[in-house]
């Protein structure tokens, strides 16, 4: 059921992570759509605070737009929200892999531990739908391509993929006992401007710029269904959309692009656009990093509507754009 742009007038979305890149990318669209946004994040030290601020430059002073800085992981935090919510879209939490190796404890906190706090404050203050930030990383080494929502996803590979596999679950038992309608969303590594500047592309383009060497872990083989933050961002939007004109919902979808592309092909394609020969430093695997994931994306399009529209190429062109805008950079590439 398509939800006329009247209907949004008046809703209020708690989004939280909305100082994040995939939060603050969304805390506009929202707006932009006539939604009022409650934003909320601790400013997570993960990475630098004022690249946070940042993010939230284009839409912090919008008079839809009201932030709490607040720490999910601690409960009772929430209730400092007055605010009538009509759904939250729960972001925020620790993302990345090769940390969550390194400190497995702050992932449970706020990943597990924080959800359980969006759950609660659910319940007791009657807010009866959510959109939730899962991630491809569940799929762990599953062999079978592309992964499918059915999938058997016990097997994860690390402390990030067992948090976000452990929400999803959390999420069921809450939907179960209180009838909360819930969408688990699987994100497929998002990328765009404000990616994270953990995540490889915004490090490769970086380091090619400054003409350093691009550290390639294993043979160039592993593959990832780079999906760009427009098209997830849209994703979550129906999300939404779906969770508004819906009942009794307790569902999960991959928001991927169902394109996987080679880190090999991703730093060819990068360096294309950067008009230079990478220098390239080959390292063995990372523990915890899955071989491929290939996003089965038919069931978010028949749920709802997921339609993602921008390949790879353009979003690398993009990415690179911003990137040298935003760092007042001579274009490499004419
Ligand atoms: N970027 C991707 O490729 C990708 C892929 C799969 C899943 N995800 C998930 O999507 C969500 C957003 O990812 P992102 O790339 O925008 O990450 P991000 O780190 O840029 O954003 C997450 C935000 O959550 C905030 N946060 C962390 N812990 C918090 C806490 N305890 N209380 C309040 N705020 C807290 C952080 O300060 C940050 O601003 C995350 O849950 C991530 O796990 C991302």
């Amino acid at each position: 059921m398509k939800v006329e742009l009247n209907d949004m007038k008046g809703k209020t979305i708690l989004v939280t992570g909305c100082a994040g890149f995939i939060g603050s990318h969304l805390s506009e669209k929202l707006l932009s759509l006539g939604y009022k946004v409650i934003g909320v994040d601790n400013f997570d030290p993960f990475y630098s605070i004022d690249l946070k601020m940042e993010n939230m430059e284009g839409f912090k002073r919008n008079k839809a737009f009201k932030f709490y800085q607040l720490d999910l992981c601690q409960s009772g935090s929430l209730n400092l929200i007055q605010e009538e919510i009509s759904l939250i879209a729960h972001l925020a939490g620790k993302a990345g892999v090769r940390p969550s190796i390194l400190d497995p404890q702050s992932y449970i906190d706020s990943n597990i531990s924080a959800t359980r706090n969006i759950l609660d404050f659910m319940q007791k203050k009657g807010i009866q739908k959510l959109a939730f930030a899962s991630s491809s990383s569940v799929y762990g080494n599953n062999p079978i391509v592309p992964f499918t929502e059915d999938q058997n996803v016990d097997n994860v590979i690390s402390p990030y993929a067992f948090s976000k596999k452990s929400c999803e679950i959390l999420n069921h038992s809450y939907h179960h006992l209180y009838d909360l309608d819930i969408i688990n969303m699987r994100f497929f590594t998002v990328f765009g401007p404000r990616q994270r500047p953990d995540l490889a592309i915004n490090k490769f383009v970086k380091l090619i710029y400054n003409n350093e060497p691009i550290p390639m872990f294993g043979d160039g083989s592993t593959a990832r269904d780079y999906t760009f933050v427009d098209d997830t961002v849209d994703g979550i939007v129906k999300t939404c959309e779906y969770l508004f004109a819906n009942h009794s919902v307790f569902n999960t979808i991959n928001l991927g692009n169902s394109y996987p592309i080679k880190l090999s092909t991703m730093i060819e394609v990068i360096a294309k656009n950067c008009a230079v020969i990478p220098i390239i430093k080959q390292l063995p695997m990372q523990a915890g990093d899955v071989e491929q994931t290939y996003a089965d994306i038919s069931k978010a399009r028949g749920l709802i509507g997921y339609n993602p529209k921008v390949s790879f190429d353009e979003g690398i062109v993009r990415f690179v754009k911003w990137f040298t805008q935003k760092n007042q950079l001579v274009v490499l590439h004419n």
